[in-house]
């Protein structure tokens, strides 16, 4: 297939020498422009094709507040989105003959500073696009039929609204493409998977080839020649040397903090690079009292002579000078000049305090919140350095943390070039952790004026972590959870777990979460029966109500699974008031209410413009609970008729007195008795509950049914008598002579049976 690339504006000269290549460089000062681009117009002798790859290669230096659109192409002013392909931190985004394609979003996918490989593949055959990420299948799409015109205009580092134009700043590019060929094929895995590991020359697209096509380039734009290794080695020895001294114990912890471990060089290169970078910082890194070191190595020494990194893997390169090895000194650092990269052994619980570097195991990924940005990534910053000067912090979009040198980090602006906050340190270490800063410039941070204070906190840890004042991450299931778990013991201050919107009125009732009254449930345990008062008609029970409900003009912060540790003062909060309406109120007890949140429904979502990373809930999702014991003697109307055989039902009526019930209603009710059925006079038999509406206002009701034990009134009364009667009975059939026999056993049986009653009642 014989392609031409048609030159259409003023040439940039081809440069393609041995083993570089050229790359273009857009807005590499983070200026974001509708000018910056390259472009050219696409001649093919196809008028279109329906199989199309595209390949390249892209670092993002800073990427915008939403999408940065790495290439765009328009074939007449209605199609412009023919071919678009926009990346952000969590995902990227392709269109193809007008349909737009999102990979699935996961955060942090995609970081600046870091070499990728894309292809998009598309066949019309199984009408698919696939996207390829360093040589791997990532992610297969449905396509509509469709061919693309060839006719059209390619741009590098916007996105067109029409042919050759319609440009956005928030839309470009700040970044560097190299290797983007474009072929009206469908490559195949292999092929793609070669290009990405760099095994084979990379072969020129028949429609846009890298080393051939000549493009015409706009604003700032600048070509840069890159090496095959820059971009194409994977894992490289990512660290920062920090020009404060520590301790060993110290040190080691600091860079736990940044999700980092101590730097420790794993060849001769890594060891020059390391050597470099810290040996600038001797003055400030050696100790004044003559140490021969100025900087530790993650390099451990296990018993048995073997050195290890961090994670305890075998090291393949030590540099020691055999003059100086030591035994049982399990540590190591560099030597001081005029040795030059030597390594020597030193003791892990030195006092000594040297300068240290940090080692990224995996991209580190720092976070600012409470800047009150809209999208996420433009609180995300990585640590940055520029040789011999304070480490300073880059942020995926437009801000910037760096030092002055002289107590002072300033947050900045780069779009706009201007300072926004400051925090000023007498230690001049990191503004790691929640920090005091000081706007510099009106409404730049939360619309705050110049001059004031604003709570900021940077750190690197995860989402599913709680950060320290002092910048350290715990699991956020250790957050307020009654122990102390940061090392300044920030994770248990600020605690409270209400929410209380300022116009919050404790006097009203909330509003019900469904349309019309507020719902209710309820649960009554009884304990006990301390007495059944016979002669007075009372009852006495203990007994025990919990109340449940949803205020949902609250918000709780922090809640634990279990209930009893989310403790809120009831004072602060609306609660039902319960009236006992059939009690004796002077004899009444009660213990103090005891209110707490019942967990149900996850987090709300993290809000990462909040400084604190605290869980909030939602109070229209977890319910309110109400735990009071009572004992009360209650009355009850008590029929005797039909003795010992008698049957009483008593009732506990609970009126809801806060609101009438067309604000406040008992809803869902369960009644419960754990003891003893079997009570010395009487069985507890059924007891139920149910809703009543009384004078407007809802009352529950607890029926109690009590049977008497009658076994021991037949056993205590009836039989005896019944037997006594059968014995006098049966006197009567004594002879008529022993007349005294029959009188005597008469009176008898009258005296037993008087005694019997005497007892009985
Ligand atoms: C490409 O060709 C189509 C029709 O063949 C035409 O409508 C369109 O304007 C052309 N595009 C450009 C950029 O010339
Ligand atoms: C040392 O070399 C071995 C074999 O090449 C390798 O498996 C191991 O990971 C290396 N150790 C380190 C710490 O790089
Ligand atoms: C956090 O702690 C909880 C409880 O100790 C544990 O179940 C969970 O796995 C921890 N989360 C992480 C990410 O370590
Ligand atoms: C009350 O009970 C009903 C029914 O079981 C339930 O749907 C509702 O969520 C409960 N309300 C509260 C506040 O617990």
């Amino acid at each position: 297939m014989v392609v031409m690339v048609v030159v259409v504006a003023a040439a940039e000269p081809i440069s393609w020498t041995g083993n570089t290549k050229r790359g273009l460089s857009f807005q590499s000062e983070n200026l974001p422009t509708d000018d910056s681009y390259a472009s050219l117009y696409l001649t093919s002798n196809m008028t279109s094709t329906a199989d199309l790859s595209m390949c390249v290669w892209v670092k993002v230096l800073h990427f915008k507040e939403s999408s940065s659109y790495l290439l765009s192409y328009a074939t007449s002013d209605l199609n412009n989105n023919e071919m678009n392909l926009a990346i952000k931190p969590s995902q990227l985004m392709i269109a193809i003959g007008g349909t737009y394609l999102h990979q699935k979003k996961t955060p942090l996918t995609y970081l600046p500073d870091v070499w990728y490989h894309i292809c998009f593949v598309t066949s019309q055959q199984d009408s698919r696009g696939t996207f390829y990420l360093n040589g791997k299948k990532s992610t297969s799409f449905k396509l509509p039929k469709r061919d693309i015109l060839l006719n059209g205009s390619l741009t590098l580092g916007q996105e067109a609204d029409k042919v050759n134009g319609g440009y956005q700043a928030q839309q470009s590019f700040s970044g560097i493409i190299t290797g983007f060929n474009m072929y009206s094929r469908q490559l195949r895995g292999e092929e793609v998977e070669a290009l990405a590991g760099c095994e084979v020359e990379e072969v020129e697209g028949d429609l846009v080839g890298w080393r051939t096509a000549v493009w015409s380039v706009n604003g700032d734009v600048t070509q840069v020649d890159l090496s095959v290794e820059e971009y194409c080695t994977p894992e490289r020895f990512r660290f920062t040397v920090f020009p404060q001294r520590r301790k060993y114990t110290v040190a080691h912890v600091f860079c736990t903090k940044l999700k980092t471990s101590l730097a420790v060089p794993k060849n001769s290169e890594e060891n020059t690079a390391l050597y470099d970078a810290s040996v600038i910082l001797v003055e400030r890194c050696q100790p004044a009292n003559h140490a021969f070191l100025y900087f530790w190595l993650g390099a451990y020494e296990m018993d048995n002579g073997i050195w290890t990194d961090a994670k305890g893997s075998r090291l393949n390169f030590t540099n020691f000078d055999d003059t100086t090895i030591k035994k049982s000194k399990n540590c190591s650092g560099f030597k001081v000049p005029p040795y030059t990269e030597n390594w020597d052994q030193i003791s892990c619980t030195s006092t000594y305090e040297f300068c240290m570097g940090c080692e990224e195991v995996e991209p580190t990924v720092l976070k600012m919140r409470g800047l009150c940005e809209q999208y996420l990534q433009s609180t995300y910053l990585r640590l940055e350095q520029h040789k011999g000067q304070m480490p300073a912090f880059r942020g995926f979009t437009k801000y910037y943390i760096s030092f002055d040198g002289n107590h002072t980090w300033s947050l900045i602006n780069m779009w706009s070039s201007e300072a926004v906050a400051t925090y000023f340190t007498y230690e001049s270490d990191l503004p790691l952790g929640r920090r005091d800063w000081r706007t510099t410039a009106d409404f730049q941070l939360c619309d705050k004026p110049a001059g004031e204070k604003h709570l900021l906190s940077l750190s690197a840890c995860y989402d599913h972590e709680y950060t320290c004042d002092e910048g350290t991450c715990i699991n956020l299931t250790q957050r307020c959870d009654l122990r102390v778990d940061c090392p300044d013991n920030t994770d248990e201050t600020g605690c409270d777990k209400l929410s209380r919107p300022p116009e919050y009125l404790h006097s009203l009732p909330p509003p019900g979460v469904e349309l019309g009254p507020l719902s209710l449930n309820t649960s009554v345990t009884l304990k006990g029966f301390s007495q059944v008062d016979i002669r007075d008609m009372k009852l006495t029970v203990d007994f025990s109500i919990i109340i449940t409900w949803f205020d949902l003009r609250l918000r709780y912060k922090n809640l634990k699974d279990l209930s009893d540790l989310n403790f809120i003062q009831p004072s602060l909060v609306w609660t039902p008031s319960l009236e006992l309406v059939n009690a004796d109120f002077p004899n009444t007890y009660k213990t103090a209410a005891v209110l707490t949140v019942v967990r149900q429904s996850p987090p709300e979502e993290d809000d990462p413009r909040l400084p604190a990373h605290d869980e909030l809930y939602e109070g229209s999702k977890n319910p309110l609970r109400l735990n009071q014991k009572f004992n009360a003697p209650f009355s009850c109307t008590m029929d005797l008729r039909n003795f010992p055989f008698d049957n009483q039902h008593c009732s506990l009526l609970l009126r809801l007195t806060s609101a009438r019930s067309d604000f406040l209603r008992w809803h869902k009710m369960t009644v419960d008795y754990p003891g003893e059925v079997l009570l010395t006079e009487y069985e507890v038999g059924k007891f139920s509950i149910d809703r009543q509406t009384i004078d407007e206002y809802s009352v529950a009701r607890v029926k109690i049914n009590f049977s008497r034990r009658y076994g021991y009134y037949l056993l205590s009364a009836y039989l005896p008598t019944v037997m006594l009667m059968i014995i006098s009975y049966a006197s009567l059939y004594c002879k008529r002579e022993s007349r005294d026999l029959r009188v005597m056993m008469a009176l008898t049986t009258l005296l037993v049976l008087y005694a019997l009653y005497q007892q009985t009642l």
